[in-house]
């Protein structure tokens, strides 16, 4: 039994990050079982169930939508939030429930909160129906800990800086649009922040290796990559070679394929020579995930984001002159400890500044562990409630202005698939990451990027219809 250990997952040491090859050679014992998995959380876990997928394919396991079929659960949990973790143990709650009937199924917890201490401990405590727990170091060692499965829990999680995998393969959800993780971890610690612990230090993959990878998917057919990291601007920081962003956008842009995009920037580390790469290559997407999370200095300075409002401001300006029709969504957290009703003021002040094109917008959630959980706060919870709601309504607003800036125009939709809740519609995204609705139902378009013209603006998504011969590639 390995068990998380938040002390050492603090710890960050000039140690050099090793790189290993996973082993494949798996025995497909499962034949004729069935898998169920489950996923919380961001982007970086979407990915990573990408490959536990693939894991569970290898030993034979077929997919079920259903839990009620499945003989193995897996679940790709998130800690970054409370709500998070509730949602988790309601869910075990079903599985425990099937578990009953089914006393042969196995139930397998993965991802970012299976590296908290208090949550394995809450596990080997009160849920004993859980066969194993793995972390986000070694979900390479799933399918491992799978076939030794024995009565009695394996707790299996490394508290580590963290290494990297080269040549993982996935089982990816969408044969059009694929995730290409550039780094892992994190070392920014902002004061809120889980993630630093629970995904180690920043490891860079090396550049041959990425480009290596983007040029297969291309040729596999892919129209779109996403460079995924915790803060993509800071790529190659912790590298030998001299390497960065700038480079490695620019070296991704030359092997031509038709879209990429990046998250998440940090707004700390993004160069003006990162700027004029976006706006340079047409296949980098006029598109910037730029998280504020607070407008006023003092709260920006407690959570340690290291950038005022005013850099913020001059950075979002810049971005908007320079790149041309460039969307620009954030992430704000309301009512951080002590967030005066002037901070607030000053996030809101912020928004109206900005306009963003959309903002994921979140209730401060203390994490244990991190420096804020430890600050004092006064604020009632019915306040910081309140501040969400004033928020959401000035953030739907600007989304809602910025969306009607389509309307009547024709523009390229890379088409991903079948609208789930109406059959008759395809739907796809904009270059700005604009969620489209398509009237014209033709299956030959999926995987194509299409002009469409907007006949419909909402906040969150637009309408439009094909344009004929409007077929870009
Ligand atoms: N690496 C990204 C963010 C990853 S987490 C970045 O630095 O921008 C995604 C978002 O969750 C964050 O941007 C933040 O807005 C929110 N978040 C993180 N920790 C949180 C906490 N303890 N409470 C509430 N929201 C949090
Ligand atoms: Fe968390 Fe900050 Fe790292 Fe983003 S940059 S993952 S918010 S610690
Ligand atoms: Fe992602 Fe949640 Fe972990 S946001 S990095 S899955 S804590």
């Amino acid at each position: 039994m390995n068990l998380p250990n938040l002390n050492e997952a603090r710890k960050r040491t000039n140690n050099k990050v090793n790189e290993y090859q996973v082993d494949y050679h798996l025995p497909k014992v499962f034949a004729g079982k069935k898998y169920f998995l489950r996923t919380y959380g961001c982007q970086m876990n979407e990915h990573d169930s990408e490959e536990i997928r693939k894991y569970l394919e290898l030993l034979g396991y077929t997919e079920t939508k259903e839990l009620i079929d499945s003989d193995i659960v897996v679940l790709n949990t998130c800690a970054i939030r409370e709500n998070a973790h509730d949602k988790v143990f309601g869910y075990l709650g079903r599985c425990k429930h099937l578990k009953n009937e089914k006393p042969d199924l196995i139930i397998a917890i993965g991802g970012c909160m299976s590296q908290e201490e208090t949550v394995v401990k809450e596990i080997l405590n009160n849920h004993p129906y859980v066969d194993i727990v793995f972390g986000t170091h070694n979900i390479h060692e799933l399918p491992k800990l799978i076939l030794e499965k024995k009565k009695s829990q394996i707790v299996e999680v490394y508290s580590i800086e963290g290494n990297i995998y080269e040549n993982i393969k996935y089982s990816r959800d969408s044969k059009i649009s694929a995730w290409v993780n550039i780094m892992y971890g994190c070392d920014k610690f902002c004061t809120y922040c889980i993630v630093p612990y629970t995904r180690g230090k920043q490891r860079s993959r090396k550049l041959e290796s990425i480009l290596k990878e983007v040029q297969e998917l291309k040729e596999a057919g892919y129209q779109e990559i996403t460079l995924l990291g915790q803060n993509v601007n800071a790529y190659g920081k912790d590298l030998e070679e001299k390497v960065d962003f700038k480079t490695l956008l620019e070296e991704t842009a030359k092997t031509n394929i038709p879209r990429i995009r990046f998250v998440t920037s940090h707004p700390w580390d993004f160069t003006a020579e990162m700027i004029e790469v976006i706006a340079k290559y047409d296949n980098i997407m006029p598109y910037v995930h730029l998280p504020l999370q607070s407008g006023s200095n003092r709260i920006l300075k407690l959570m340690g984001r290291r950038y005022t409002k005013e850099e913020y401001i001059a950075l979002f300006n810049k971005i908007k002159e320079k790149v041309k029709n460039v969307s620009i969504t954030t992430d704000i957290i309301v009512g951080f400890p002590n967030e005066s009703e002037s901070d607030f003021q000053d996030t809101l002040d912020v928004v109206n500044k900005c306009k963003f094109d959309s903002a994921f917008t979140f209730i401060y959630s203390p994490r244990v562990g991190t420096p804020a959980a430890k600050m004092e706060d006064k604020i009632p919870i019915e306040e910081k409630n309140k501040r969400l709601q004033r928020l959401n309504e000035l953030v739907n607003s600007y989304s809602l202005e910025n969306n009607q800036k389509w309307l009547n125009k024709e523009v390229p939709v890379l088409v991903l698939g079948v609208n789930e809740k109406d059959q008759t519609k395809l739907y796809g995204y904009t270059d700005t990451m604009k969620l489209v609705n398509i009237t014209g139902f033709d299956e030959d378009l999926i995987g194509k990027i299409i002009n469409v013209k907007i006949t419909e603006a909402k906040s969150f998504s637009l309408d439009g219809i094909v344009v004929k011969e409007g077929v870009l590639n």
